[in-house]
């Protein structure tokens, strides 16, 4: 999970500036909303006005627009593990709580896990001073959830894809939480992603509704949207419903029509999981032969009847993008078995079987794969596409929620 930081740590350490003391510093910060903020430290002839690799990595962080930090590595020099000076992990608590984990990193990877609150017990912060920026900085996003949503305890979480948001508009009783807001989050960069949880019920059931995704062609790392699902399912949802927009690889499917995944091809060449794992999460080798669960595709039929709605079933094939494929491809992955292709859900899925979750998954078919239809791809019409199915991809899904209760 925290590998990357610690890759990140390590590779800016190069570039560390220190002639005097040859003791090179690298930090990683990831802030609240996804963002990796890194620094190297920077010694002085004047000696006092040297940098630790921290305060250069917060000065990043705050460059980029953000002021709360999720996580911390740092990797210093030789054996000896590198812990922030003391002027650093003050620095670090204006923008930290306490329990804000920091990695003390080796060459190979993060050796020692510890708390600000470890390094810095009984510390000042600026929730002690009041006023707007002295608001108490919240621990996790199940805090921030907990506080602004208490009643609601999601059974299933509903993952929006491209164009999709408007399924978030039928949520009853909605609470909605800029991902910003959410430490851990990650921020979606591109538009039709709005970034947004939206608490509340559909079909009855309580929903945590993730409108806005990231993805690899971002720059995202492979398990950018595991932490938030981990934190629902500590929270006590089972069911992640997963949807997307996606490329038809059949030529008799319209454009706008549905398809309920019945299983997936992960071509991204990543996969969430890789590097440590966290055994309370899920085993090792999770076992992904009902990847998509069995009940819940005959669910989706039910729903379809219930809804009057028509709904194909196929294989969801995903790269990573962002360039859409060739025909030569779209013909491989046929071949291959897919029915569809896209450039998410597969690594969610991934992250969610791990963490016990049962899923089911939709795509709106927004347009023929490359090949299959005259014109070139072009992403406003997919988002278009996406965004005139919407009204019956909300009705189905109401559907389906109540057909499975969550
Ligand atoms: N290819 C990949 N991703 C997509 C497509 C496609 O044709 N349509 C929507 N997302």
């Amino acid at each position: 999970m925290s590998d990357d930081l610690f890759r990140r740590a390590h590779a800016v350490r190069k570039h560390a500036y220190a002639p005097y003391s040859a003791y090179k510093v690298g930090a990683a910060i990831r802030g609240a909303a996804g963002g990796i903020h890194v620094g190297a430290n920077v010694e002085n002839a004047a000696y006092p006005q040297g940098q630790c690799a921290e305060a250069a990595a917060i000065g990043a962080m705050i460059a980029a627009g953000e002021t709360r930090i999720a996580e911390v590595a740092v990797i210093g020099t030789g054996d000896a593990l590198c812990t922030p000076c003391g002027g650093c992990r003050q620095r670090l608590r204006e923008f930290a709580a306490e329990e804000v984990k920091i990695h003390l990193c080796g060459a190979k990877g993060i050796r020692k896990t510890v708390t600000l609150g470890d390094l810095l017990p009984l510390s000042f912060g600026p929730e002690h001073l009041g006023g707007k920026a002295g608001a108490k900085l919240p621990a996790d996003a199940a805090e921030v959830i907990r506080a602004r949503a208490p009643k609601l305890k999601p059974r299933a979480v509903l993952i929006l894809g491209s164009g999709l948001g408007p399924v978030a508009d039928a949520i009853e009783g909605a609470v909605s939480i800029p991902y910003r807001d959410l430490p851990g989050f990650p921020q979606p960069s591109i538009s039709g992603h709005a970034g947004r949880l939206v608490l509340g019920r559909l079909g009855g059931v309580a929903v945590a509704a993730m409108q806005g995704r990231v993805h690899l062609y971002e720059g995202s790392s492979a398990d950018a949207m595991a932490g938030p699902l981990r934190l629902f399912r500590r929270l006590g949802a089972k069911t992640l419903i997963v949807t997307n927009a996606a490329g038809g690889l059949r030529e008799g499917w319209a454009p706008g029509s549905l398809m309920a995944i019945t299983d997936q091809i992960n071509l991204t060449g990543r996969n969430p999981l890789t590097g440590p794992n966290d055994e309370a999460v899920g085993p090792r080798f999770p076992d992904m032969t009902e990847a998509y669960d069995r009940k819940l595709l005959r669910a989706w039929k039910a729903a379809s009847k219930r809804a009057r709605i028509a709904v194909h079933e196929g294989v969801y094939l995903a790269v990573s993008g962002p360039s859409y494929e060739t025909p030569a491809e779209i013909r491989a992955f046929r071949q291959l078995g897919a029915d569809a292709i896209g450039m998410s859900t597969v690594l969610e899925v991934i992250a969610a079987r791990h963490a016990g979750y049962r899923c089911a998954g939709l795509s709106i078919i927004t347009n023929l794969a490359a090949g299959l239809a005259e014109a070139p791809l072009d992403h406003k019409e997919v988002l278009a596409a996406g965004r005139s199915g919407a009204a019956r991809l909300v009705r189905l899904l109401t559907a389906f929620l109540e057909e499975t209760g969550g």
